[in-house]
């Protein structure tokens, strides 16, 4: 069964961790988890992955304290200042996912200029999900689903049909889900896109993910054998 690999999402666990292990400030951790964003999109890119979709941040990150979710909120800053060009270079196209509404309009601004930008390219999609949460998103495509019906737009709802109201519609299928830091957990992320997805925990947390890292998930990956609910070809009688 189909085991090639165009679409893989990532919960970039472990920065406030890794920072309080260089005892350092939580948005230290943040600051190289940066880095690594760039590293692994780059390295992703260069081994032909379709999509890659990272978990920027969460409807419940809100919760952390104020000063913490200003430092995320300036990282899109930081990261397409630096990197914009190289992302153009390697022919990324640069997306994002989630519910806009609340991001403040600084950061949502710099998203928007680097999705313009990219947005002739034909490569990899480099799709960042900010203020993202699963329910959430189901919701809104039940609600969007709810006002095409009342409107006549459409009539029959399928599968297929009802992912095209997510945020990801139009992208690939999430075949591989990679969580760094070892929390066993999908934490609202990609619900109902991850339903027949590998899944690989890694016990390193995300400023030491490496290149080599992924390049050994996806190793692992290729070992597993994706049955979608049948049966291997060299198991049926
Ligand atoms: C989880 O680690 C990490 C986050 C909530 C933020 C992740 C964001 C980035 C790596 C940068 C995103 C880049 C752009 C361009 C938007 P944690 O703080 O929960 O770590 P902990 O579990 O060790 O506390």
């Amino acid at each position: 069964m189909d085991n090639t690999l165009q679409h893989i999402a990532v919960i970039m666990d472990g920065n406030g961790r890794w920072a309080k292990k260089q005892h350092k400030i939580r948005t230290f951790g943040h600051k190289k988890g940066v880095e690594q964003v760039r590293e692994i999109a780059i390295h992703a890119s260069e081994l032909g992955i379709k999509c890659l979709t990272l978990y920027a941040f969460s409807t419940e990150n809100w919760k952390r304290p104020e000063k913490e979710v200003n430092y995320i909120m300036s990282l899109p800053k930081v990261f397409f200042s630096k990197y914009l060009k190289e992302l153009m270079e390697n022919n990324i196209r640069v997306m994002m996912i989630g519910d806009e509404g609340r991001i403040p309009e600084e950061a949502m601004s710099i998203f928007r200029q680097a999705i313009k930008e990219t947005s002739g390219n034909t490569g990899m999609i480099l799709n960042f999900a900010v203020n993202y949460g699963g329910r959430d998103e189901i919701v809104r495509a039940a609600k969007a689903y709810a006002e095409d019906y009342k409107e006549g737009k459409v009539t029959d709802l399928d599968e297929e049909s009802f992912a095209s109201y997510l945020y990801t519609g139009g992208l690939p299928e999430v075949d591989l889900l990679i969580r760094t830091s070892h929390e066993l957990r999908l934490s609202n992320f990609l619900l109902y896109q991850l339903a027949y997805s590998e899944m690989i925990f890694t016990e390193t947390l995300w400023p030491d993910f490496t290149p080599e890292e992924l390049d050994r998930c996806i190793e692992e990956y290729g070992r597993r054998k994706r049955r979608f609910g049948g049966v291997d070809e060299t198991e049926s009688d």
